[in-house]
């Protein structure tokens, strides 16, 4: 697992944008990208649009698929995350929306549908680079403490504190569905890149427990010790529950042109 320091919330965007361009230009046009919803990568997502924008990038034949949607509301609610990465990925992008996917937490059968959604994922081609972003209770997707680390994409009943912490997009914590069809741990350790992002204070204790803790369903992000190619990039904040970030900072400082993560660099 790589971990990449930044100074702030700015330069992690920066970072995670430079590893989502190298490996849509290793990968080519038709790139699969695996995309979260959540505060965490929005920063990412401007630079990738501004690139976009500018000409430095296309991702007009990409793929995309969502990590997580909610289980329970209607169809088209602004916040179920078909609308959230329809705002906040598809359109500044420039994807096509009929290459955007995001699993079917509106359908009757939800379990068919988390079936299908590994399908479709397997005939894309897999995920090239899974950006995910991680709880306060160190789930990432909707896979909450003590989920399988062979999870695939299923229905997931959702722990009070990450209803408490996504209360702020609903009017009330009762709004807040209380289930989830998510990709699985090893839907997301399939992926061929993780590139997980998390800033501030709020996050620096499931960083500490995801990066230096054992590798325990009981924090779902520490299944990435497991991937082969996991970088997570965070600030200062998030960082600051790290005890080797000593180490961390040489290796940054001593990583061969051909590893270099960041732009900014
Ligand atoms: C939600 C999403 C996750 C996201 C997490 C953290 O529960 N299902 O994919 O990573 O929250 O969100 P944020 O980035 O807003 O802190």
């Amino acid at each position: 697992m790589e971990v990449v320091i930044c100074p702030d919330p700015a330069a992690v965007a920066q970072a995670a944008a430079a590893e989502v361009v190298r490996v849509a230009r290793e990968v080519g046009p038709s790139v699969v990208l695996g995309v979260a919803t959540g505060s965490s990568p929005l920063g990412l997502y401007r630079v990738l649009a501004d690139l976009v924008d500018g000409g430095g990038l296309d991702l007009s034949d990409a793929c995309a698929f969502a990590l997580d949607e909610y289980v329970g509301l209607p169809q088209g609610h602004p916040e179920s995350y078909a609308e959230v990465v329809r705002r906040t990925v598809t359109e500044p992008l420039h994807l096509s929306p009929a290459r955007v996917h995001v699993p079917n937490g509106f359908a009757e059968d939800v379990a068919a549908a988390g079936e299908a959604y590994e399908t479709a994922i397997l005939a894309a081609g897999g995920i090239d680079i899974q950006i995910l972003g991680i709880g306060t209770n160190g789930h990432i997707g909707f896979n909450e403490p003590g989920s399988s680390l062979a999870s695939r994409t299923r229905t997931e009943t959702l722990t009070q504190r990450t209803r408490q912490d996504n209360a702020r997009f609903f009017a009330s914590l009762d709004e807040v569905p209380t289930r989830a069809l998510t990709q699985g741990l090893g839907t997301i350790l399939d992926a061929r890149h993780a590139l997980l992002i998390a800033q501030g204070e709020g996050k620096a204790e499931a960083v500490a427990a995801m990066v230096e803790g054992p590798l325990s369903a009981a924090v779902p992000g520490s299944v990435l010790q497991a991937h082969a190619h996991a970088t997570v990039v965070v600030d200062e904040a998030a960082a600051s529950g790290l005890r080797r970030t000593g180490y961390r900072r040489w290796a940054d400082l001593n990583r061969p042109d051909w590893q270099a993560v960041g732009i900014t660099r």
